[in-house]
């Protein structure tokens, strides 16, 4: 398996085209009219799930803090890596040979009664497969423990629902990308679990909030757009989705008899891109979430409609 090379990924949006010394092809940009499985190779070009979305919890407590499931302090943490269609619709649970989610949510492909059924895993957990890869797996698994956490349910759980509903829809994971032999040790899902920690390494959306002193406050909220343009301004001027919780704003105190029915507590945000080449290697160009016309938040927009809450008491690593 080849190193994840993830230079220039949401760099300012400046997305270096190849690694010095090797450059006869711009890589294949995912969604571009190349980006066809027929047309490219579909390991090596995302061709199936292109519009690639890096999303991010902000949670204010896990529920399992008693068993030593913690919230890194200053950061958000990694909610997955996921292909929609270029076109922003999506599916998911793509492959039942690599179903390893042990609550499947939905319980059917399609969410509804109708859908095929998902079966649910009952084999060891998605941990014990990165334990036993070595090293490379410890390591993962330490950085995966910290930044990569579930709520009310163990982080394990959390990573095979990842895998099992997102990672098998990509292209570029398929399991004819790798070796039989890497897949007998599921360097797969070591892989795309890296892979999903870079991405994730590359947007500290806490650091450039708290940069615009935006930062987790129980007494002072926010306005929906002036968050909107920090993570933008780091992200190619491109807007990510925001997703919100909680009460409804015509529903608080605040903003009662307003029209704005977005929900108040900001729980969420996923960042879009179009990458070259394979997922794999980090290059992405980022693009707006409003690529396809849909909605960009959740979010209340009234001025200072937005709660960005700090972590419960006890709910927080010392950092
Ligand atoms: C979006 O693209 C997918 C994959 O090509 C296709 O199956 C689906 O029908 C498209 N959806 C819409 C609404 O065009
Ligand atoms: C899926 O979940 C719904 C709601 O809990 C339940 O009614 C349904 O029987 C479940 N379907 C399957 C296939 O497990
Ligand atoms: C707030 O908006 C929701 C969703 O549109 C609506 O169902 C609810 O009745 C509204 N509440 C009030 C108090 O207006
Ligand atoms: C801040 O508010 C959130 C949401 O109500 C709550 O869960 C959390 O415990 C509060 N944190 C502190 C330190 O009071």
């Amino acid at each position: 398996m080849a190193r994840f090379g993830l230079f220039g990924l949401a760099v300012a949006g400046s997305v270096q085209t190849a690694l010095a010394g090797c450059k006869p092809h711009k890589p294949v940009l995912s969604c571009s009219a190349e980006a066809e499985s027929g047309l490219v190779d579909s390991c090596k070009v995302e061709t199936f799930g292109g519009l690639v979305l890096s999303t991010q919890f902000w949670d204010t407590y896990t529920g399992l803090e008693s068993e030593g499931q913690l919230l890194p302090a200053n950061s958000f943490t990694l909610h997955g890596l996921w292909p929609d269609f270029c076109n922003g619709s999506w599916t998911q649970y793509c492959d039942f040979a690599r179903q390893y989610d042990p609550k499947p949510d939905p319980n059917t492909t399609t969410g509804k009664p109708d859908g095929v059924p998902v079966p649910p895993y009952t084999g060891p957990s998605v941990d014990t497969f990165l334990t036993a890869l070595g090293h490379p797996g410890h390591k993962l698994l330490a950085w995966m423990n910290k930044y990569w956490i579930a709520q009310k349910q163990p982080n394990h759980q959390l990573w095979a629902h990842e895998f099992s509903k997102h990672a098998t829809c990509f292209s570029t994971f398929a399991p004819s990308c790798f070796s039989h032999k890497d897949l007998k040790k599921h360097q797969d899902l070591l892989t795309f679990f890296d892979v999903s920690a870079q991405y994730f390494k590359f947007l500290p959306t806490y650091d450039w909030l708290a940069a615009a002193d935006i930062t987790p406050s129980n007494t002072t909220s926010y306005t929906l757009v002036d968050i909107q343009s920090t993570l933008a301004s780091h992200h190619d001027g491109q807007v990510p989705y925001l997703g919100c919780s909680g009460k409804r704003y015509n529903e608080t105190e605040a903003g009662k008899g307003s029209l704005d029915n977005g929900f108040t507590a900001l729980t969420e945000v996923w960042y879009y891109y179009h990458v070259y080449g394979p997922v794999q290697a980090g290059k992405g160009k980022p693009v707006g979430a409003d690529i396809n016309g849909g909605s960009i938040s959740s979010c209340a927009k009234a001025e200072g409609a937005v709660w960005y809450y700090e972590r419960a008491k006890g709910s927080e690593r010392k950092a």
